[in-house]
């Protein structure tokens, strides 16, 4: 019995401070979301365990944990017609409002899941029900790509599924075949979604032979450098759920490829230390000290050191692509970017990378609304249906959908 009683009480301890996280005091509902974190924790350590035992690659276990979870998640009534499709050979899923008039063209809105590159999918319920939610609401075409994932494809595969995809739905035919007004098309995508629409839309605003063009890009917490692991963002949510600075420095290392061992030389930002020559023509695109305000820098200090690991960027090189970080690209190619929205997040050590764009597409001449939530986390938007239905991600995700309507 004494035992029992002992063992009881260790077992509690051990799950409170398993579970327990320091959190600022300005996020809502902090216990739901340490709960979440602390199962999203678990699952990411057991697959780490069983990625030493043989399993199989940690992130596709994860990953597989994720599409079990989701199936047991209530699916939703059909609200929209969906039909999944290929455009130019990419998987992407097609969500069409009912007319409830007689219409002649809709508007349209191309949408990229999050996920570092690795997670999820268009058909797991989370981006369904924002797509069809997206859809209903904005009685617009949507179209979620299907791009592949890492770890059985990297970089720049997930760029190309992107683009190509794209670049086929903009045609001419296929826009009048899905009767969608050329004029009226955004592309947006959320976390590493969020990083491949700006990436694509960089690259699609400099083509010369594109005959249409979006009329906005909307990224929600988007990922967009991995030059600096420690602007204000990064230093202050270093450890906040749910995506600690550790874990984004190694989704973006298995973007490429690259080897783990980097990790640690990377988050004191050892790869673009002042020796590393290739990195000093990008210093001034990262630069918070000028590009975030005040209220976000706080007290923190800029991290450059004088010497670091040269042999990070020979083996990765593609961390100066700008089709992997879309922050690094210059003036001239800012400045045609259409009218944009960021969403970010206090609770997210993504929030500088968003706030670091949205200053230097301002500075090229483009519009741009910052709606950033004081007590909202990354990743939130996505957690909207019970038992994950969080007030962070229907504050979001409304607020988003509002913008879009009112803009698109
Ligand atoms: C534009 O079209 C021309 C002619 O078809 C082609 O040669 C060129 O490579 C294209 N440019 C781009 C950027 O795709
Ligand atoms: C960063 O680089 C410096 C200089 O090469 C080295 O002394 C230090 O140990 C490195 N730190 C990490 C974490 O790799
Ligand atoms: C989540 O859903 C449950 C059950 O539908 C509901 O009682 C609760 O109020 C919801 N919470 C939020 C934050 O929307």
């Amino acid at each position: 019995m004494k035992s029992a009683v002992v063992l009881l009480a260790g077992l509690c301890a051990f799950t409170a401070y398993y579970v327990y996280l320091p959190l600022p005091s300005t996020v809502s509902e902090p216990w739901r979301l340490m709960l979440l974190d602390a199962s999203f924790r678990i699952a990411q350590q057991t697959c780490n365990l069983g990625h030493y035992l043989g399993l199989g690659h940690h992130l596709r276990l994860l990953n597989f944990i994720i599409g079990t979870f989701d199936k047991l998640n209530p699916q939703q009534a059909e609200r929209v017609k969906i039909t999944d499709t290929q455009f130019d050979g990419v998987e992407v899923r097609l969500y069409r409002p009912h007319a409830k008039e007689e219409k002649t063209l809709w508007r349209s809105v191309v949408y990229i899941h999050g996920g570092g590159w690795a997670l999820s999918s268009t058909r797991g319920s989370f981006y369904n029900n924002l797509c069809s939610i997206m859809a209903e609401s904005l009685d617009a075409v949507v179209i979620s790509i299907e791009y592949r994932l890492v770890p059985d494809f990297h970089f720049p595969v997930q760029f190309n599924d992107v683009l190509r995809a794209t670049r086929y739905f903009m045609r001419p035919e296929v826009l009048a075949q899905y009767s969608v007004d050329p004029s009226r098309i955004a592309i947006s995508g959320d976390s590493a979604g969020g990083n491949l629409a700006a990436a694509v839309c960089q690259e699609m605003s400099q083509d010369q032979n594109e005959t249409n063009r979006f009329k906005l890009q909307a990224l929600v917490y988007p990922v967009l450098q991995a030059f600096d692991f420690n602007t204000p963002s990064y230093q202050q949510n270093e450890v906040t759920p749910v995506l600690p600075r550790f874990v984004m420095v190694k989704f973006w290392i298995d973007y490429f490829n690259g080897n783990y061992e980097f990790a640690p030389s990377m988050v004191v930002n050892n790869h673009t230390s002042l020796d590393v020559s290739q990195t000093n023509s990008f210093r001034d695109h990262v630069d918070w000290t000028s590009l975030v305000s005040a209220r976000f820098r706080k007290n923190y200090k800029p991290v450059m050191p004088s010497t670091g690991k040269v042999e990070i960027l020979q083996d990765i090189p593609s961390l100066l692509d700008v089709h992997a970080a879309p922050l690094l690209a210059k003036k001239e190619v800012l400045r045609f970017q259409p009218k944009t929205y960021i969403l970010t997040c206090e609770i997210d050590v993504l929030r500088d990378d968003g706030i670091m764009y949205a200053k230097r597409l301002e500075e090229a001449g483009v519009e741009v609304t910052v709606d950033h939530f004081e007590d909202c986390f990354h990743g939130c938007m996505i957690f909207t249906i019970w038992p994950t239905n969080f007030s962070a991600g229907i504050r979001t995700r409304d607020s988003y959908i509002k913008w879009l309507s009112e803009n698109l």
